[in-house]
Protein backbone atom coordinates (compact mmCIF):
# COMPACT_ATOMS: atom_id res chain seq x y z
CA UNK A 1 0.00 0.00 0.00
CA UNK A 2 0.92 3.44 -0.67
CA UNK A 3 0.01 6.91 1.21
CA UNK A 4 0.05 10.25 -0.21
CA UNK A 5 -0.07 12.73 2.29
CA UNK A 6 -2.55 16.16 1.35
CA UNK A 7 -1.13 18.32 3.89
CA UNK A 8 -3.83 21.34 4.67
CA UNK A 9 -2.96 22.19 8.22
CA UNK A 10 -6.51 21.02 10.28
CA UNK A 11 -7.82 19.85 7.14
CA UNK A 12 -5.36 17.43 6.41
CA UNK A 13 -5.65 13.84 5.21
CA UNK A 14 -3.89 10.99 3.83
CA UNK A 15 -4.67 8.97 0.25
CA UNK A 16 -4.26 5.07 0.62
CA UNK A 17 -3.84 3.14 -2.76
CA UNK A 18 -4.02 -0.34 -2.41
CA UNK A 19 -5.46 -3.43 -3.00
CA UNK A 20 -8.32 -5.00 -1.19
CA UNK A 21 -8.87 -1.85 1.02
CA UNK A 22 -12.59 -2.33 0.71
CA UNK A 23 -13.21 -5.35 2.27
CA UNK A 24 -10.44 -4.49 5.15
CA UNK A 25 -11.20 -1.24 5.90
CA UNK A 26 -9.51 -0.68 8.84
CA UNK A 27 -7.54 2.15 8.34
CA UNK A 28 -11.25 4.28 8.67
CA UNK A 29 -11.78 3.10 11.63
CA UNK A 30 -9.84 5.35 13.73
CA UNK A 31 -11.60 8.26 11.83
CA UNK A 32 -15.02 8.06 12.86
CA UNK A 33 -16.06 10.36 15.22
CA UNK A 34 -18.71 7.96 16.19
CA UNK A 35 -19.69 4.50 15.11
CA UNK A 36 -22.24 5.74 12.78
CA UNK A 37 -21.53 5.84 8.89
CA UNK A 38 -23.81 6.80 5.74
CA UNK A 39 -22.74 5.25 2.76
CA UNK A 40 -24.23 7.21 -0.80
CA UNK A 41 -23.34 4.85 -3.81
CA UNK A 42 -25.06 4.07 -7.13
CA UNK A 43 -27.30 1.08 -8.55
CA UNK A 44 -24.23 -0.06 -10.47
CA UNK A 45 -21.69 0.17 -7.71
CA UNK A 46 -23.80 -0.99 -5.23
CA UNK A 47 -24.23 -4.86 -6.31
CA UNK A 48 -19.98 -5.20 -6.84
CA UNK A 49 -18.67 -3.38 -3.41
CA UNK A 50 -21.49 -2.00 -1.37
CA UNK A 51 -21.53 -5.49 0.90
CA UNK A 52 -18.34 -6.45 1.62
CA UNK A 53 -18.16 -2.49 2.77
CA UNK A 54 -21.17 -2.76 5.15
CA UNK A 55 -20.30 -6.15 6.25
CA UNK A 56 -16.63 -4.67 7.90
CA UNK A 57 -18.81 -2.32 8.95
CA UNK A 58 -21.18 -4.61 10.95
CA UNK A 59 -18.38 -6.78 12.17
CA UNK A 60 -16.26 -3.91 13.53
CA UNK A 61 -19.91 -2.33 15.53
CA UNK A 62 -20.29 0.06 13.21
CA UNK A 63 -24.33 1.17 12.57
CA UNK A 64 -24.53 1.68 8.73
CA UNK A 65 -27.42 3.29 6.53
CA UNK A 66 -26.67 2.94 2.82
CA UNK A 67 -28.46 4.69 -0.16
CA UNK A 68 -27.84 3.56 -3.73
CA UNK A 69 -28.64 6.87 -6.09
CA UNK A 70 -29.48 6.18 -9.84
CA UNK A 71 -25.75 6.25 -12.13
CA UNK A 72 -24.88 9.04 -14.33
CA UNK A 73 -24.43 12.36 -14.76
CA UNK A 74 -27.56 13.42 -15.50
CA UNK A 75 -28.31 13.05 -11.96
CA UNK A 76 -25.47 15.37 -10.51
CA UNK A 77 -28.19 17.42 -9.97
CA UNK A 78 -30.19 19.51 -6.99
CA UNK A 79 -32.98 16.56 -6.75
CA UNK A 80 -30.59 14.05 -6.48
CA UNK A 81 -29.12 15.84 -4.15
CA UNK A 82 -32.02 16.45 -2.28
CA UNK A 83 -32.49 12.95 -1.92
CA UNK A 84 -29.40 12.56 -0.28
CA UNK A 85 -30.62 14.89 2.65
CA UNK A 86 -34.45 13.24 2.57
CA UNK A 87 -31.95 9.99 3.52
CA UNK A 88 -29.97 11.35 6.01
CA UNK A 89 -32.36 13.37 7.95
CA UNK A 90 -35.01 10.06 7.81
CA UNK A 91 -32.45 8.05 9.26
CA UNK A 92 -31.30 11.07 11.83
CA UNK A 93 -27.82 11.04 10.84
CA UNK A 94 -26.05 13.67 13.10
CA UNK A 95 -23.54 16.12 13.15
CA UNK A 96 -20.78 13.26 13.73
CA UNK A 97 -21.92 10.91 11.47
CA UNK A 98 -19.80 10.42 8.30
CA UNK A 99 -20.46 10.24 5.22
CA UNK A 100 -19.04 7.88 2.96
CA UNK A 101 -18.87 8.66 -1.30
CA UNK A 102 -18.26 4.66 -3.06
CA UNK A 103 -18.15 5.00 -6.55
CA UNK A 104 -17.06 7.49 -9.57
CA UNK A 105 -16.66 11.12 -9.29
CA UNK A 106 -20.25 11.71 -9.66
CA UNK A 107 -21.04 10.26 -6.26
CA UNK A 108 -18.12 12.35 -4.54
CA UNK A 109 -18.46 15.46 -6.25
CA UNK A 110 -22.56 15.11 -4.92
CA UNK A 111 -21.94 12.97 -1.54
CA UNK A 112 -19.08 15.42 -1.12
CA UNK A 113 -21.08 18.69 -1.43
CA UNK A 114 -23.88 16.78 0.91
CA UNK A 115 -21.35 16.45 3.66
CA UNK A 116 -20.42 19.94 3.24
CA UNK A 117 -24.02 21.64 3.46
CA UNK A 118 -25.98 18.48 5.89
CA UNK A 119 -26.01 20.00 9.22
CA UNK A 120 -24.10 22.94 8.07
CA UNK A 121 -21.24 20.46 7.58
CA UNK A 122 -19.99 16.55 8.99
CA UNK A 123 -17.08 14.10 8.11
CA UNK A 124 -16.72 12.42 4.69
CA UNK A 125 -14.89 9.92 3.13
CA UNK A 126 -13.90 8.76 -0.27
CA UNK A 127 -14.04 5.20 -1.42
CA UNK A 128 -13.34 6.10 -5.13
CA UNK A 129 -13.64 3.30 -7.85
CA UNK A 130 -13.39 4.32 -10.95
CA UNK A 131 -10.15 5.43 -12.29
CA UNK A 132 -10.56 8.66 -12.61
CA UNK A 133 -11.84 9.33 -9.14
CA UNK A 134 -9.07 7.44 -8.25
CA UNK A 135 -6.58 9.71 -9.79
CA UNK A 136 -8.32 13.00 -9.53
CA UNK A 137 -11.75 13.88 -8.34
CA UNK A 138 -11.94 12.09 -4.45
CA UNK A 139 -8.81 14.56 -3.54
CA UNK A 140 -8.70 18.22 -3.34
CA UNK A 141 -12.07 18.84 -1.80
CA UNK A 142 -13.88 20.40 -5.06
CA UNK A 143 -17.67 19.10 -4.27
CA UNK A 144 -20.72 20.04 -6.11
CA UNK A 145 -23.50 19.52 -8.78
CA UNK A 146 -24.28 20.90 -12.26
CA UNK A 147 -26.85 23.34 -13.31
CA UNK A 148 -28.50 23.22 -16.91
CA UNK A 149 -26.26 26.13 -17.53
CA UNK A 150 -23.01 25.25 -16.37
CA UNK A 151 -21.29 22.12 -14.87
CA UNK A 152 -20.16 22.15 -11.62
CA UNK A 153 -21.65 25.47 -11.04
CA UNK A 154 -23.00 25.18 -7.61
CA UNK A 155 -20.88 23.65 -5.19
CA UNK A 156 -17.88 23.90 -2.07
CA UNK A 157 -14.95 23.46 -1.73
CA UNK A 158 -14.65 20.71 1.17
CA UNK A 159 -11.73 18.23 2.67
CA UNK A 160 -12.39 14.67 3.06
CA UNK A 161 -10.98 12.83 6.21
CA UNK A 162 -9.50 10.30 4.35
CA UNK A 163 -9.26 9.01 0.63
CA UNK A 164 -9.15 4.75 0.92
CA UNK A 165 -8.64 3.76 -3.00
CA UNK A 166 -8.96 0.41 -3.42
CA UNK A 167 -7.34 -0.52 -6.83
CA UNK A 168 -8.98 -3.68 -7.39
CA UNK A 169 -12.48 -1.83 -7.92
CA UNK A 170 -10.66 -1.25 -11.33
CA UNK A 171 -11.19 -4.77 -12.98
CA UNK A 172 -15.33 -4.27 -13.53
CA UNK A 173 -14.91 -0.51 -14.69
CA UNK A 174 -16.13 -0.98 -18.66
CA UNK A 175 -13.09 0.06 -20.62
CA UNK A 176 -13.74 3.54 -21.77
CA UNK A 177 -13.97 4.49 -18.84
CA UNK A 178 -10.37 3.00 -18.03
CA UNK A 179 -9.61 5.53 -20.90
CA UNK A 180 -11.89 8.70 -19.20
CA UNK A 181 -9.46 8.43 -16.84
CA UNK A 182 -6.60 8.40 -18.11
CA UNK A 183 -7.37 11.83 -20.08
CA UNK A 184 -6.99 13.08 -16.17
CA UNK A 185 -3.70 11.17 -15.91
CA UNK A 186 -2.28 12.83 -19.40
CA UNK A 187 -3.27 16.16 -17.61
CA UNK A 188 -0.70 15.81 -14.96
CA UNK A 189 2.28 15.15 -17.48
CA UNK A 190 1.06 18.16 -19.62
CA UNK A 191 1.02 20.86 -17.19
CA UNK A 192 3.20 20.04 -14.88
CA UNK A 193 5.75 16.41 -14.65
CA UNK A 194 7.06 15.69 -18.26
CA UNK A 195 9.00 12.86 -16.91
CA UNK A 196 5.82 11.20 -16.07
CA UNK A 197 4.58 12.35 -19.74
CA UNK A 198 7.36 10.42 -21.24
CA UNK A 199 6.43 7.34 -19.11
CA UNK A 200 3.17 7.60 -19.87
CA UNK A 201 4.24 7.66 -23.91
CA UNK A 202 5.91 4.15 -23.78
CA UNK A 203 3.25 2.70 -20.91
CA UNK A 204 -0.29 4.01 -22.40
CA UNK A 205 -1.50 0.44 -23.77
CA UNK A 206 0.00 -1.37 -20.71
CA UNK A 207 -2.21 1.19 -18.75
CA UNK A 208 -5.12 0.27 -20.85
CA UNK A 209 -4.53 -3.44 -20.12
CA UNK A 210 -4.81 -3.19 -16.90
CA UNK A 211 -1.32 -4.23 -15.98
CA UNK A 212 -1.92 -3.69 -12.23
CA UNK A 213 2.03 -2.02 -11.69
CA UNK A 214 1.39 0.24 -14.02
CA UNK A 215 -1.83 1.58 -12.88
CA UNK A 216 -0.28 1.52 -9.22
CA UNK A 217 2.27 3.94 -10.75
CA UNK A 218 -0.13 6.36 -12.16
CA UNK A 219 -2.59 6.24 -9.90
CA UNK A 220 0.17 7.63 -7.43
CA UNK A 221 2.19 9.66 -9.49
CA UNK A 222 -1.26 11.61 -10.34
CA UNK A 223 -2.22 11.80 -6.58
CA UNK A 224 1.04 12.91 -5.66
CA UNK A 225 1.21 15.61 -8.90
CA UNK A 226 -2.75 16.67 -7.38
CA UNK A 227 -1.98 16.99 -4.02
CA UNK A 228 1.72 19.31 -4.44
CA UNK A 229 -0.83 21.58 -6.50
CA UNK A 230 -3.75 21.45 -4.00
CA UNK A 231 -1.60 22.37 -0.89
CA UNK A 232 0.05 25.18 -2.47
CA UNK A 233 -3.31 26.34 -3.76
CA UNK A 234 -6.22 24.67 -1.88
CA UNK A 235 -9.05 27.24 -3.19
CA UNK A 236 -7.92 27.83 -6.99
CA UNK A 237 -6.29 31.78 -6.42
CA UNK A 238 -3.76 30.76 -8.29
CA UNK A 239 -1.88 27.58 -9.66
CA UNK A 240 -5.12 25.05 -9.20
CA UNK A 241 -6.78 26.58 -12.08
CA UNK A 242 -3.81 24.83 -14.22
CA UNK A 243 -5.53 21.30 -13.56
CA UNK A 244 -8.65 23.06 -15.70
CA UNK A 245 -6.47 22.38 -18.33
CA UNK A 246 -8.91 21.37 -21.38
CA UNK A 247 -11.92 22.14 -19.52
CA UNK A 248 -13.12 25.04 -19.82
CA UNK A 249 -13.60 23.39 -23.68
CA UNK A 250 -14.62 20.30 -21.98
CA UNK A 251 -17.11 21.75 -19.97
CA UNK A 252 -19.05 23.74 -22.53
CA UNK A 253 -18.93 20.10 -24.47
CA UNK A 254 -20.30 18.21 -21.62
CA UNK A 255 -22.59 20.77 -21.20
CA UNK A 256 -23.41 21.43 -25.04
CA UNK A 257 -24.27 17.55 -25.78
CA UNK A 258 -26.37 17.54 -22.38
CA UNK A 259 -24.56 15.83 -19.28
CA UNK A 260 -24.03 12.54 -19.70
CA UNK A 261 -23.60 12.02 -23.46
CA UNK A 262 -19.69 12.75 -23.47
CA UNK A 263 -17.86 11.22 -20.70
CA UNK A 264 -16.33 13.99 -18.29
CA UNK A 265 -13.07 12.17 -19.66
CA UNK A 266 -13.63 12.21 -23.29
CA UNK A 267 -14.55 15.61 -23.12
CA UNK A 268 -11.61 16.58 -21.83
CA UNK A 269 -9.58 14.97 -24.53
CA UNK A 270 -11.04 16.79 -26.86
CA UNK A 271 -11.18 20.02 -25.09
CA UNK A 272 -7.11 19.66 -24.40
CA UNK A 273 -6.68 19.32 -27.99
CA UNK A 274 -8.12 22.44 -28.56
CA UNK A 275 -6.84 24.24 -26.03
CA UNK A 276 -2.94 22.40 -27.23
CA UNK A 277 -4.47 23.99 -30.73
CA UNK A 278 -5.02 27.53 -29.24
CA UNK A 279 -1.29 27.49 -27.83
CA UNK A 280 0.12 25.89 -31.11
CA UNK A 281 -2.16 29.17 -33.03
CA UNK A 282 -0.41 31.40 -30.41
CA UNK A 283 3.24 29.96 -31.55
CA UNK A 284 3.48 28.61 -27.78
CA UNK A 285 3.86 25.04 -29.03
CA UNK A 286 5.41 23.50 -32.12
CA UNK A 287 3.48 20.74 -34.84
CA UNK A 288 5.18 18.42 -32.85
CA UNK A 289 4.53 19.06 -29.40
CA UNK A 290 0.68 18.83 -30.88
CA UNK A 291 1.10 15.90 -32.61
CA UNK A 292 2.76 13.88 -29.57
CA UNK A 293 -0.45 15.03 -27.26
CA UNK A 294 -2.67 14.08 -30.37
CA UNK A 295 -0.42 10.56 -30.70
CA UNK A 296 -1.14 9.75 -27.20
CA UNK A 297 -4.90 10.90 -26.37
CA UNK A 298 -5.33 8.76 -29.35
CA UNK A 299 -3.35 5.71 -28.05
CA UNK A 300 -5.48 6.31 -24.52
CA UNK A 301 -8.56 5.68 -26.37
CA UNK A 302 -9.98 9.18 -26.19
CA UNK A 303 -11.56 11.42 -29.08
CA UNK A 304 -9.27 14.15 -30.07
CA UNK A 305 -11.47 15.81 -32.54
CA UNK A 306 -14.62 17.89 -30.62
CA UNK A 307 -17.91 17.79 -31.96
CA UNK A 308 -19.35 20.78 -33.93
CA UNK A 309 -21.42 22.55 -31.62
CA UNK A 310 -21.90 25.45 -33.51
CA UNK A 311 -19.19 28.40 -32.47
CA UNK A 312 -21.76 30.96 -30.77
CA UNK A 313 -22.79 27.63 -28.23
CA UNK A 314 -19.58 27.06 -27.78
CA UNK A 315 -18.49 30.83 -26.75
CA UNK A 316 -21.97 30.96 -25.19
CA UNK A 317 -21.08 28.15 -22.78
CA UNK A 318 -17.45 28.87 -22.25
CA UNK A 319 -18.60 32.39 -21.07
CA UNK A 320 -19.78 31.21 -18.10
CA UNK A 321 -17.28 29.15 -17.44
CA UNK A 322 -15.64 29.34 -13.18
CA UNK A 323 -12.46 30.94 -14.44
CA UNK A 324 -13.79 34.24 -16.31
CA UNK A 325 -12.65 37.00 -14.44
CA UNK A 326 -14.07 40.69 -15.25
CA UNK A 327 -16.22 39.28 -17.47
CA UNK A 328 -12.73 37.75 -19.57
CA UNK A 329 -12.21 34.36 -20.64
CA UNK A 330 -9.16 32.57 -18.95
CA UNK A 331 -7.83 29.74 -20.67
CA UNK A 332 -5.18 27.45 -19.34
CA UNK A 333 -2.32 27.18 -22.30
CA UNK A 334 0.55 25.54 -22.75
CA UNK A 335 4.28 26.79 -22.99
CA UNK A 336 6.06 23.28 -23.00
CA UNK A 337 4.81 19.55 -22.65
CA UNK A 338 5.40 19.51 -19.01
CA UNK A 339 4.51 23.74 -18.23
CA UNK A 340 1.07 25.11 -18.18
CA UNK A 341 -0.15 29.04 -17.66
CA UNK A 342 -3.04 30.50 -17.51
CA UNK A 343 -3.72 33.42 -20.03
CA UNK A 344 -6.66 35.91 -20.77
CA UNK A 345 -4.81 37.03 -24.20
CA UNK A 346 -6.19 34.69 -26.74
CA UNK A 347 -7.93 36.77 -29.40
CA UNK A 348 -11.41 36.60 -30.01
CA UNK A 349 -10.91 35.64 -33.67
CA UNK A 350 -8.61 32.93 -33.09
CA UNK A 351 -11.09 31.55 -30.54
CA UNK A 352 -14.12 32.20 -33.58
CA UNK A 353 -12.00 30.59 -36.11
CA UNK A 354 -11.10 27.23 -33.89
CA UNK A 355 -14.77 26.63 -32.84
CA UNK A 356 -16.08 27.22 -36.18
CA UNK A 357 -14.52 23.64 -37.43
CA UNK A 358 -12.80 22.54 -34.17
P1 LIG B 1 -18.95 8.36 -12.93
O1 LIG B 1 -18.98 8.66 -11.50
O2 LIG B 1 -20.19 8.62 -13.71
O3 LIG B 1 -18.51 6.84 -13.12
C1 LIG B 1 -18.40 6.32 -14.42
C2 LIG B 1 -19.24 5.06 -14.60
O4 LIG B 1 -18.59 3.96 -13.98
C3 LIG B 1 -20.61 5.13 -13.96
O5 LIG B 1 -21.53 4.46 -14.78
C4 LIG B 1 -20.41 4.37 -12.66
O6 LIG B 1 -21.60 3.83 -12.14
C5 LIG B 1 -19.47 3.28 -13.10
N1 LIG B 1 -18.62 2.68 -12.08
C6 LIG B 1 -18.04 3.30 -11.02
N2 LIG B 1 -17.17 2.46 -10.44
C7 LIG B 1 -17.23 1.30 -11.11
C8 LIG B 1 -16.55 0.08 -11.00
N3 LIG B 1 -15.57 -0.10 -10.12
N4 LIG B 1 -16.86 -0.93 -11.85
C9 LIG B 1 -17.81 -0.73 -12.82
N5 LIG B 1 -18.46 0.42 -13.00
C10 LIG B 1 -18.16 1.44 -12.16
O7 LIG B 1 -17.78 9.17 -13.67
P2 LIG B 1 -16.28 9.50 -13.29
O8 LIG B 1 -15.54 9.52 -14.55
O9 LIG B 1 -15.80 8.65 -12.17
O10 LIG B 1 -16.38 10.99 -12.72
C11 LIG B 1 -16.77 12.06 -13.54
C12 LIG B 1 -17.29 13.16 -12.66
O11 LIG B 1 -16.25 13.61 -11.82
C13 LIG B 1 -17.78 14.36 -13.44
O12 LIG B 1 -19.00 14.81 -12.89
C14 LIG B 1 -16.69 15.39 -13.21
O13 LIG B 1 -17.19 16.70 -13.26
C15 LIG B 1 -16.23 15.03 -11.84
N6 LIG B 1 -14.87 15.47 -11.54
C16 LIG B 1 -14.68 16.10 -10.37
C17 LIG B 1 -13.41 16.51 -10.01
C18 LIG B 1 -13.18 17.15 -8.67
O14 LIG B 1 -12.07 17.64 -8.43
N7 LIG B 1 -14.14 17.12 -7.77
C19 LIG B 1 -12.32 16.26 -10.86
C20 LIG B 1 -12.55 15.60 -12.06
C21 LIG B 1 -13.85 15.20 -12.39
N1 LIG C 1 -10.13 18.78 -11.16
C1 LIG C 1 -9.71 20.14 -10.97
C2 LIG C 1 -9.39 20.47 -9.57
O1 LIG C 1 -9.54 19.66 -8.68
O2 LIG C 1 -9.01 21.56 -9.28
Amino acid sequence: MQTIQVGLNSRSYPIYIGNGLIANADLVLPLLAQPHVAIITNEIVAPLYLDPLVRFFTKNGVRTHTLALPDGEANKDWSTLNRIFDFLLTNRCERKTTLIALGGGVIGDLTGFAAATYLRGVPFIQIPTTLLAQVDSSVGGKTGINHPLGKNMIGAFYQPKLVLTDTDTLRTLPDKEISAGLAEIIKYGLIRDLPFFVWLEENISLLRQRDAAALAYAISQSCQNKAEVVMADEREGGVRALLNLGHTFGHAIEAGLGFGTWLHGEAVAAGTILAATVSLRMKLISEQDLARIKDIYQKAGLPIKAPNLGKDKYLELMGSDKKVEGGKMRFILLKNIGAAFVSSEVPQQLLVDLLSAP
